[in-house]
């Protein structure tokens, strides 16, 4: 679970790598594109520029480079050729990149086109989540600090926390242990080490935590219907704090 220095440069590459994926793509993310034809864009990136691997192909059946995540979808999106973007969408994507075997994974919101302010707010409110849960995490401190971090701001304005699916220790494996929860108690779960390695991905509802599974195996929307949002790092713990591997252009910590 605790990384060495060649493993750790490992690991910044394949952040660096996942977070250009989203940087690329931003200005492809337009009423009128379908998810399908952004998912191609980003897997020939991939494959062809950065000579990498997108880990998602294939992963348990899943066939598609990103997910792609609109409106009420909460995660696991499957890009589709005849799903367009409109005025006044918000969609999540999601993308992991290997590279030498390690794992960079990240998300990011868009707005597409015009969107309305309440659905502004809960965008920006989640990237607020993720970035106090990044906050949060120093060696010495425990797991329930971060997950709280998140659950009080969410809360503090009137959304809810996904409780089904959580963030989770990345290396060579994609999913590892621990698991990230979202929300939880101060000073409980397990200890942060510095050279852990996780992501913290809030997923935020406008509308009440639960969720349905629709029959593709993979799309997950909320059960009321109201939009839902998400952001994703993956973050390496340092002596005094964290270091944000999949740091964007757009972002400074
Ligand atoms: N990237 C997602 C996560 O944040 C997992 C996607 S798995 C897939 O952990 F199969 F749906 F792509
Ligand atoms: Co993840
Ligand atoms: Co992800």
């Amino acid at each position: 679970m605790i990384k060495s220095i060649e493993e750790i440069n490992g690991m910044r590459e394949a952040g660096k790598l996942a977070a250009e994926v989203l940087d690329m793509v931003t200005d492809f993310v337009k009423p009128g594109i379908s998810t399908g034809e952004l998912d191609k864009i980003c897997h020939d990136y991939i494959v062809e520029e950065q000579k990498a691997v997108p880990a998602n192909v294939g992963y348990r059946g899943f066939e598609k480079t990103l997910c792609t995540s609109l409106n009420q979808v909460i995660c696991h999106g499957i890009p589709d050729d005849k799903r367009f973007l409109k005025n006044g969408d918000i969609l999540n994507i999601d993308v992991t990149v290997i590279k030498d075997g390690w794992h960079g994974d990240t998300s990011k919101m868009f707005l597409v086109g015009k969107t309305e302010a309440h659905n502004e707010r809960l965008v920006s409110i989640t990237q607020e989540c993720l970035y106090k849960g990044i906050k949060a995490v120093m060696p010495g401190a425990k797991l329930g600090d971060v997950g709280h971090a998140i659950q009080e701001h969410a809360e503090k304005n009137h959304y809810s926390v996904v409780e089904e699916y959580c963030g989770h220790g990345i290396g060579k494996v994609y999913h590892d242990e621990p698991q990230i929860l979202h929300y939880g108690t101060p000073n409980t779960g397990l200890e942060i080490k510095e050279g852990m390695c996780f992501t913290i991905e809030p997923m935020i509802n406008l509308g009440t935590k639960f969720t349905k599974k629709l029959s593709d195996g993979w799309t997950v929307e909320t059960k009321d219907g109201r939009n839902s949002a998400q952001w994703e790092h993956t973050i390496l713990v340092t002596k005094k704090g964290s270091e944000v591997l999949t740091k964007r252009s757009d972002e400074n910590f």
